[in-house]
């Protein structure tokens, strides 16, 4: 699958902080996933890492001068702001946001950024002294005035070896956040409640009955929905993944929980995705003390769990939300998708094909069929992003015919 970067426009301008050296690191990502990146420097970036070395991450000369431009020898100061997707300012030192704050174009940089057409980001990084003075606070405000979009810093031990905010940010948590800056909003305004991964029902303080979902799919679907600019609340049962950055995640262990957590957050979410695998049974009773193995006989008495997605279903109308049912089978799959369409009141259900090596449960790709009112469509098997992508683009078509009505 192709990135999102890829022959995306990135003018990554580099500043005089200690931290420049990890914002190498990232212009080498966002090389390897097909981003054309140009680098400019401030004369104080240059004291900390040498061009050559943004050069060779980039494959592209670094630019630094800006008179240069005008001798012919670079692209002019005008031109590299407007012919960009985005303006990555990062590390950002006090100087420059104080510059920026104040439209000052005294080299390449803050030229660049005032000529720019394209959404700006930048990446604070200071010691934590300098970035809560009340003169930094108040730039970094006025650079959200003006627009510009702030990556936050984080908290942790400084390279002045002292601790609190004013760290660069992880890659994948910027990584995402530059996504979102290039991605269209088009849910921006819509909060969605997801459900992830499985749930455990215990037997006994050691064991527990479960399921393979690894939560994937669920995480992907935040993820790209975070993305496209809606407000996600992801509930998830025990999963090993990261949550996507900005989006609220509640834990949950059991099925029980699980319909807790979603009745608890429903309220004003205008859709409800429901990719989690929740257990349909659970042990009768849970032991107290763990079964021994001198039990041979032992034989184990289930219920069943409450349905959620029925329970949703039965709510629907009273709620307002539009309502995203999975569900996961290995035979009969358009059968199975038209009947849990009608049965569980919803209003689009993907049917996940579990038959296949490359999807399903623990991969990070899946091939999903989807069923609505107006009738199926196969979806392709691809990742697990770009199927959320595609349902996500099913979501938003449903939710403008049903505000149509
Ligand atoms: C070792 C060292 C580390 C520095 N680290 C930072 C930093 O992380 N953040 C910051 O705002 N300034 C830092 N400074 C100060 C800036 O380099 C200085 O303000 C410079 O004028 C910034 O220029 P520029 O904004 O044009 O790049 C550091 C200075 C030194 C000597």
């Amino acid at each position: 699958m192709q990135s999102s970067f890829a022959g995306k426009k990135i003018v990554v301008g580099v500043t005089g902080s200690i931290a420049a050296f990890k914002v190498a690191g990232w212009v080498s990502a966002l090389t390897q996933e097909g981003a054309e990146i140009s680098v400019v420097m401030t004369e104080s970036a240059c004291r900390f890492v040498t061009p050559l070395t943004f050069a060779a991450l980039s494959g592209r000369s670094v630019l630094t001068d800006m008179f240069a431009a005008e001798e012919g020898r670079s692209i002019s100061h005008i031109q590299l702001g407007q012919e960009a997707d985005l303006v990555l300012v990062a590390p950002a030192t006090a100087n420059t946001i104080a510059r920026m704050a104040y439209g000052l174009a005294d080299d390449l940089l803050t030229t660049t950024v005032l000529a720019a057409d394209a959404p700006v980001l930048v990446a604070p990084a200071m010691n934590s002294r300098m970035l809560m003075n009340p003169a930094t606070q108040r730039n970094i405000g006025m650079l959200k005035e003006l627009g510009h979009g702030i990556i936050e810093p984080t908290s942790g031990m400084m390279a002045c070896k002292t601790e609190g905010p004013g760290r660069l940010p992880e890659w994948e948590d910027v990584r995402e956040q530059l996504l979102a800056t290039l991605s269209i909003q088009d849910l921006q305004g819509e909060k969605i409640l997801i459900t992830a991964g499985p749930t455990r029902e215990a037997l006994d303080p050691a064991r527990f009955l479960s399921n393979r979902s690894s939560g994937k799919m669920g995480y992907a679907l935040a993820r790209m929905a975070r993305r496209r600019g809606a407000e996600v609340v992801l509930i998830s049962g025990p999963s090993s993944l990261s949550p996507p950055h900005g989006v609220e995640l509640i834990n949950v262990q059991t099925a029980y929980e699980m319909c807790q957590a979603v009745m608890g957050a429903c309220r004003g979410t205008s859709v409800i995705i429901k990719a989690a695998a929740v257990s349909d049974f659970r042990p009768e009773a849970k032991f107290p003390q763990k079964v021994k193995k001198d039990d041979a006989e032992f034989v184990l008495k289930l219920e069943q769990t409450i349905d959620i997605l029925k329970e949703l279903g039965e709510r629907k109308e009273e709620h307002g939300y539009l309502l995203v049912g999975f569900a996961a089978e290995s035979c009969n799959l358009h059968a199975a998708g038209e009947e849990k369409l009608k049965k569980k009141n919803l209003d689009l259900i993907a049917i996940n094909d579990i038959s296949g090596e490359h999807t399903g449960f623990e991969v990070d790709t899946n091939k999903v069929i989807l069923f609505d009112r107006h009738g199926f469509s196969d979806l392709p098997l691809t990742s697990k992003e770009e199927t959320a992508d595609l349902i996500l683009d099913r979501v938003i078509k449903l939710l403008i015919e049903k505000r149509m009505h």
